[in-house]
């Protein structure tokens, strides 16, 4: 029998290639803008038709093509951007696979014209489904044209696949405001059946992006601005009061590439906190320039992904810095206890110079002064380390020490309150109680979630939670992603006081539960287990413990909304103040705010 392999022509291998990247118009309207931007060039004009289905022209002012890179540019693998893979790790450009044209002239009828800005003439080069049908010298003005006619014309299934022409010029639009919003120092327009959709002047980004939403988002951006070793930080944060209701006007360029990445969206998004409005999503326009040899773009296709060498330094980065714009902008929570150390920026990387540390001397500091001994002092100092000025001031501020105060007992009752009937709710939400200089108010949610998280952490690490038998054993079915998930994390839930058993193709007996999980709820619990693990580990790549834990706490934490009695309300204020990081909710929000008889007094002037 004879073989049987052979290499496909090119011009089916070009239509394969052109399957991943040529999707719809819109794909081609990118691939095109990138290559004019790569080209150097300072204007490009885009003219589509029927949403790009029978035209896609985009027109550029940039280097232009030789009579020979012209036809050299619908080869395969044919590129003027990398020669050797090592190139791959220092690439500025948008494109370096030299795929895009041959996959567009591969299901399209392309006519380009070009002409280099030293050429007297230009070239011009017909091509259709992947074939050359001409080729002469033209006059034509310096840069290149090149009209995309009768996308997919030659596949009709991919053609009757497209949707709707609204729906494929919201997506063409899309694309084209990315690059807009990538190079604003590029003058663009947009046409579309004869109108003109957008015109943009050479701006910088800040006008790039009042031209394309419109005068009033001139007030709604917070400048982001963020220069570290590792990566610049540059651009604009919608101030949370005009959040909108649909998740939109979210983009992140790295090194001007339009990227989508749910980490550190995570990182931005989770930078607003409780700033924004119930239901509504935070906006971004951030650039993101590093060191090309730190990332990898050629992991997706149509390279709208990347891969950063250091991730979680790009997360910490990205969200202090969008927290910082928040925070200086005065948008931010007045008080904003400790800081997740996860999200500070690492001292190395800052580029500016480090500020000396202030070293605060109590000049007050008599040592023989009785009921302070600089044994007591050290304690204090310690205890108070890692809470923020606001809390220290707070706590300097009392007239007199509270004397039972020790390391063990933390924030303590004598020291917190007044006395035990001044404890109540409000909205039953909030805990409200007084201190010696004013009112702390608690979220009871938030603080019981910090309380649960420190015991399961606990739990974890001694590996012995208490576990309650189920009378009636259930078993959990699952889907065979979910399955696995539950085998990788069974050993560390077992710590919290799961008992599992594997069951089976794709399903587990829930032997028990955790003490402190209401009965009834075991398999929504480790549903919802799973799910956030999923989550958090795509997202975050935290410690899996860590993930688990949050979940765990998030899952059976108290809710607001629920009533408390002022007993359990000073029992949760007592869990709290146990805590490690009484402060500090698990998401790196507040769990307590405070109110100095000074604010208050303050509000009474205005
Ligand atoms: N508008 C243009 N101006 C000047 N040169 C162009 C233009 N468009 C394409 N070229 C040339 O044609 C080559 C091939 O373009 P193509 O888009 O296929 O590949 P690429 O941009 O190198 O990589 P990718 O496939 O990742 O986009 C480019 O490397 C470039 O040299
Ligand atoms: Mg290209």
């Amino acid at each position: 029998m004879s073989d049987i392999i052979h290499l496909l022509p090119d011009s089916v291998a070009n239509q394969i290639a052109a399957g991943e990247v040529i999707q719809r118009p819109a794909s081609a309207v990118k691939e095109l803008l990138e290559n004019a931007v790569d080209a150097g060039s300072t204007s490009i004009q885009v003219i589509i038709k029927d949403s790009g289905k029978t035209l896609i022209h985009v027109i550029d002012n940039g280097c232009g093509m030789s009579e020979t890179d012209a036809r050299m540019c619908f080869e395969r693998h044919a590129t003027s951007k990398i020669n050797k893979a090592e190139d791959l790790f220092s690439i500025r450009t948008m494109g370096f696979r030299g795929e895009a044209m041959p996959s567009i002239a591969a299901i399209a009828q392309v006519e380009l014209k070009s002409r280099r800005h030293d050429d007297e003439t230009g070239t011009r080069v017909v091509i259709e489904g992947a074939e050359v049908k001409s080729q002469e010298a033209v006059s034509t003005a310096a840069g290149t044209s090149i009209a995309v006619k009768n996308l997919f014309f030659n596949i009709p299934a991919r053609r009757n696949f497209l949707k709707s022409n609204p729906v494929e010029a919201r997506h063409v639009i899309e694309e084209f405001e990315r690059v807009a919003l990538a190079q604003p120092q590029i003058a663009m327009s947009l046409q579309q059946n004869g109108m003109e959709v957008f015109q943009h002047p050479v701006s910088n980004f800040r006008q790039r992006i009042v031209n394309l939403y419109g005068a009033n988002y001139n007030e709604r951006l917070v400048p982001v601005q963020e220069e570290t070793s590792l990566l610049n930080i540059a651009g604009f944060v919608g101030k949370p009061q005009f959040a909108r209701k649909t998740r939109g006007e979210q983009y992140l360029f790295v090194n001007r590439r339009f990227i989508k990445d749910g980490y550190l969206h995570h990182a931005i998004t989770g930078a607003f906190e409780e700033l924004l409005p119930r239901d509504s999503f935070a906006s971004y326009w951030l650039h993101l320039d590093i060191d090309p040899a730190k990332i990898d773009v050629n992991i997706h296709p149509t390279k709208t992904e990347v891969k950063f060498e250091d991730e979680r330094s790009v997360y910490a980065i990205v969200r202090a810095s969008v927290k910082r714009a928040l925070g200086q902008y005065s948008v931010s929570p007045a008080i904003d206890f400790e800081q997740e150390r996860a999200f500070d920026i690492p001292h190395a990387m800052r580029k500016e110079s480090p500020r000396q540390p202030v070293v605060m001397v109590d000049t007050e500091y008599n040592p023989f002064r009785e009921k302070s001994s600089p044994v007591e002092n050290r304690q204090l100092n310690n205890l108070y380390s890692g809470i923020n000025a606001d809390v220290r001031a707070l706590v300097e501020s009392q007239q007199t020490m509270p004397e039972k105060l020790s390391l063990n007992s933390k924030w303590n009752e004598e020291f917190l309150l007044e006395s035990d009937e001044f404890i109540f709710q409000l909205d039953n939400r909030y805990i409200i109680t007084r201190l010696k200089t004013g009112l702390l108010i608690i979220d009871q949610q938030a603080a019981h979630e910090r309380i649960l998280y420190e015991r399961y952490l606990k739990l974890m690490e001694a590996g012995n939670g208490p576990s309650q038998q189920s009378l009636f054993p259930q078993v959990l079915e699952l889907a065979a992603g979910d399955y696995e998930v539950l085998k990788e994390i069974n050993p560390d839930i077992r710590s919290l006081g799961f008992d599992l058993q594997e069951f089976g193709q794709n399903a587990f007996v829930i032997h028990g539960t955790p003490a402190d999980i209401p009965a009834g709820d075991e398999k929504r619990m480790i549903e919802k287990l799973i799910e956030q693990f999923k989550n958090n580990q795509s997202q975050l790549n935290v410690d899996r413990r860590e993930v688990l834990t949050r979940s765990m706490a998030r899952s059976s934490s108290l809710k607001n909304g629920k009533y408390l009695t002022p007993k359990e309300m000073k029992q949760l204020l007592d869990e709290l103040f146990a805590c490690e990081k009484p402060f500090l909710s698990i998401d790196g929000k507040s769990t307590v705010v405070r109110m100095s008889l000074e604010e208050i007094k303050e509000m009474f002037r205005k």
